[in-house]
């Protein structure tokens, strides 16, 4: 056995890099593909969860990141800036650091999950937190980047999608194929644009046999590809994707397109019961985000678009521990108290419904 050398050494062939590049890793990529059997049984599909989470601050942006970064670091950039919802500014805080530069980061004020925050200060990064939304943000850090010495690292930056794309050669190695269908959480249609194209290199290669139908869902508070324009206020408790004007918007429209793919919108209702199933019945803890794949899933099964036997791969795309609360969040919206007990055997026992063998 080895150790992952992250997504640029294990991919080197198959992506923009030289010699000349450093690589920036932190071992990010090679997350684990899970078959989830609570959900093939209540689907009548083979499905698989694309973990990704696993990755080094927790969500599939180190993919991005640690290309991104490895250029910035090759062009000679002292300091890179991104908008962000939590997940990307913990992503570059962390590569930043680690390479010995400076980033700063633009964030939603009060919208972004504490885990999150928490990690792009513990990074070092300089954190700002903008009176105004991630699509406002997102303008302010393009014009900086434009205008100061600062580089760009958002997924308008093409070095991100390139990272990103290694999710879909992992998915065709453990599969020995591409699924039938493939259903990821949308925000910017950053991830969706990657996983289309990480599919068709696969195919070019002749390592795939088909480019899975790619199903992105948005929270419907902020589903701008779903209605065909922008959302100027968005709104969802799954903050990662509350998007109103998506970066990739265009390229994500294409790969949908070219792959008979499909865009759909899901209430906050449905993203907690999904978060709630894949905690409690498949063993996965996610950010509610990424409960929108599984929740995208049981929708579209019950409308009968995804026949019996089809093979599905869920990107789940950020861990719980960034943004827990809402695991304790019930149907009511009160919050769940522990139960608690005295110091004492017997009337735990009791608690518990257990009675003392005979
Ligand atoms: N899931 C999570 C957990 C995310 O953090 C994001 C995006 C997405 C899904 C959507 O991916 O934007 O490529 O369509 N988060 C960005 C951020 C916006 O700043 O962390 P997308």
């Amino acid at each position: 056995s080895r150790q992952w050398r992250g997504v640029l050494r294990e991919y080197a062939d198959r992506l923009n890099i030289s010699e000349a590049t450093p690589i920036v890793t932190l071992g990010e990529g090679g997350t684990p593909l899970l078959p989830a059997p609570a959900l093939s049984a209540r689907t009548g599909a083979n499905v698989f969860v694309k973990f990704e989470g696993m990755n080094p601050t927790g969500s599939f942006k180190d993919r991005g990141m640690t290309m991104a970064i490895s250029k910035a670091v090759e062009h000679g950039a002292k300091a890179v800036i991104c908008a962000s919802t939590g997940n990307t500014s913990a992503s570059a805080a962390a590569y930043a650091t680690h390479a010995g530069i400076q980033a700063v980061v633009l964030v939603p004020e009060g919208k972004i999950a504490m885990g999150k925050l928490s990690q792009a200060i513990a990074h070092n990064a300089q954190l700002l937190q903008v009176q105004g939304n991630f699509d406002d943000c997102l303008d302010i850090a393009r014009d900086l980047a434009t205008n100061y010495p600062v580089h760009l690292v958002n997924s308008v930056n093409p070095d991100r999608i390139e990272g990103q794309k290694t999710a879909a050669f992992e998915v065709v190695e453990v599969l020995g194929d591409a699924p039938d269908f493939h259903i990821v959480p949308v925000g910017n249609a950053g991830n969706y644009t990657a996983y289309h194209r990480g599919y068709t290199e696969e195919l070019q290669r002749g390592e795939s046999t088909k480019l899975p139908r790619m199903f992105g869902f948005q929270a419907a508070g902020s589903a701008p590809i779903v209605l065909g324009h922008a959302v100027k206020e968005p709104d969802t408790i799954a903050t990662a994707i509350r998007i109103g004007n998506p970066a990739s918007w265009e390229l994500a429209l294409n790969a949908r397109d070219d792959s008979e793919g499909y865009f759909g919108a899901i209430e906050d209702a449905g993203i907690l019961e999904a978060h709630r199933i894949l905690s409690a019945e498949v063993g996965i803890f996610v950010e509610p985000a990424s409960a929108i794949s599984v929740a995208g899933l049981l929708e579209r099964a019950a409308a009968g678009a995804i026949p019996a036997g089809s093979t599905v791969v869920l990107t789940v795309t950020g861990h719980g521990l960034k943004d827990p609360q809402w695991a304790l969040r019930t149907a009511d919206g009160s919050d769940v108290q522990p139960t608690s007990v005295p110091v004492d055997t017997a009337a735990i026992a009791d608690v518990l419904g257990l009675s003392a063998d005979a």
